[in-house]
């Protein structure tokens, strides 16, 4: 199996200990890891994936101290609004899932912009994680089910995802984590059913384009059952 997975997740953690190993605020972790995010962004494009999902900020970490949490919003909206023209420029379609309601006002009103204007394009699928935990998307999920006024035998996987943040997209095929933590951290929960996963000890702000490349040829030389026995 050497076919590239479709869609490839990655939780870009450690950004941190990354500064803290060198006697920097965890600030200029974050800032290091957002110029990470940009080169794996750039080789997808280039490698032809299909869907990139990044977890950049989870429901969980709005209880981090705040002038962390205020930072890394001010961080993200600069980053958004920055880099915007490119995304429409290199046919990158942006897309946000998580609790978005919780995110200020201003940054909503960016990714509401760039998903519109992003809308038709076609080449890489950009989604990032903001504000996202598993759980949280499962029981929103819910809610608008039931009050679709949908009758129990109808729900199915297909109209279950369906009220996904992820509606549409595939399945997520391979998930990436750094900094050596072998945890899912509420990523993707739903989505992830049968994903394979990466798991390596560098830390997000060091992880290389070379990496990536690393960890999807691992990833093709891994044999996928689903559960079923494989034909000989
Ligand atoms: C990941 O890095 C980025 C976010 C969760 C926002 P961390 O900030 O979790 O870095 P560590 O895990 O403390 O090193
Ligand atoms: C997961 O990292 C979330 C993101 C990378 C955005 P955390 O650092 O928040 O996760 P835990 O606390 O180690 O599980
Ligand atoms: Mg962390």
């Amino acid at each position: 199996m050497d076919s590239l997975p479709r869609h490839i997740g990655v939780i870009m953690d450690g950004n941190g200990r990354w500064a803290k190993l060198r006697g920097l605020k965890r600030i200029e972790g974050h800032r290091r890891g957002a110029e990470r995010a940009k080169d794996i962004i750039r080789v997808s494009l280039d490698i032809g994936i299909e869907v990139l999902t990044l977890y950049a900020f989870s429901i969980e970490n709005w209880q981090r101290p705040d002038d962390e949490v205020s930072t890394l919003m001010e961080l993200l909206e600069v980053y958004l609004s920055t880099e915007l023209i490119d995304l429409i420029q290199e046919g990158i379609r942006f897309r946000v899932i998580g609790n978005k309601e919780k995110l200020p006002e201003q940054i909503q009103h960016i990714i509401n912009r760039a998903e519109e204007l992003t809308k038709d394009n076609n080449k890489l699928t950009l989604v990032l994680a903001l504000s996202y935990s598993g759980r949280d998307e499962i029981l929103r999920a819910i809610r608008r089910l039931l009050s679709s006024g949908v009758r129990p035998e109808e729900i199915s996987e297909s109209t279950f995802e369906n009220h996904l943040d992820t509606a549409g997209l595939p399945p997520v095929d391979l998930i990436i984590r750094t900094s050596g933590e072998m945890r899912i951290s509420n990523f993707l929960l739903w989505q992830g059913a049968y994903a394979e996963l990466y798991f390596t000890e560098t830390l997000w702000p060091d992880f290389t384009k070379d990496e990536f490349l690393l960890a999807i040829q691992d990833y093709q030389r891994r044999e996928r059952r689903f559960g079923t026995v494989l034909s000989t």
